[in-house]
């Protein structure tokens, strides 16, 4: 790996525990990228699907996705419709074609393939190279920046998370009962953690945060002042 030259933050954690919605917002108040890397295994689902690929097939997949250019931005003024980032593929905007149900089972498929997980490790690697970033996922902590300047393991209890979930959902308009979002939920979480490549874990020097009992606006002022405290002194 090339060595860095920018600032950091890793952030791994399970479905729902809210990771998206603080990595966007610390960026914000650091001034940051964010990174969603979940955003480019749904762009691989997407290619594959596109491509009439059978999504078990990483021979095919993988070269493909390394072609691709999957570039990530933060949303400019005309694209504050709700969305956390922007996700170009080959200057296409697939920011909400990547949130259908299709492609987030899709996503989950293409993500235990050894040799997709290698091609979109590399090009979040070198997004990372040279500009600050908070960079959320599930094997950022380990595997993507293991030098992370700051490691965070964000969780919260199963119930909670599935609460966020299935509120998240009513407020979208699909009609879900409870009992089946937290069902979903335990299922990719069992997924995530006993995949055989990179599955979900916690780190020696992770900082753990339980966001079960405490807000997210609580959540995104520790973080920023811990990394303005690791300035101060750094
Ligand atoms: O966070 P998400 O739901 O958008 O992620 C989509 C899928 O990609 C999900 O099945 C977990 C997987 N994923 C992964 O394996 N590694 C990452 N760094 C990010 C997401």
């Amino acid at each position: 790996m090339a060595k860095k030259n920018s600032f950091q933050i890793a952030i791994d954690g399970p479905v729902a525990a809210g990771k998206g919605t603080v990595s966007r917002l610390v960026a914000d108040k650091l001034g940051f990228l964010y990174v969603d890397t979940g955003a480019m295994y749904r762009v691989t689902a997407l290619i594959g699907i596109r491509n009439q690929i059978d999504l078990s097939n990483q021979d095919q997949l993988a070269p493909l996705v390394k072609k691709a250019t999957i570039h990530m931005r933060n949303p400019n003024s005309q694209e504050k419709d709700g969305r956390l980032t922007t996700v170009l593929l080959d200057n296409e905007d697939v920011s909400w074609v990547i949130r259908t149900e299709d492609v987030s089972q899709g996503a989950s498929k293409v993500a235990v393939h050894p040799q997709v997980r290698s091609v979109l490790v590399e090009k979040q690697q070198q997004i990372a190279l040279e500009q600050d970033v908070v960079m959320e996922g599930r094997d950022i902590t380990y595997r993507v920046l293991p030098q992370a300047d700051l490691k965070i393991y964000l969780t919260a209890n199963d119930v909670v998370r599935a609460k966020r979930r299935h509120h998240d959902l009513l407020t979208k308009g699909v009609d879900i009962e409870f009992d089946e979002v937290y069902k979903d939920l335990l299922e990719r979480d069992h997924r995530d953690q006993s995949r055989s490549v990179d599955p979900l874990q916690i780190v020696e020097d992770a900082w753990v945060i339980d966001t079960s009992d405490i807000s997210i606006q609580q959540v995104v002022a520790l973080i920023v002042s811990k990394v303005e405290l690791m300035s101060t002194v750094g």
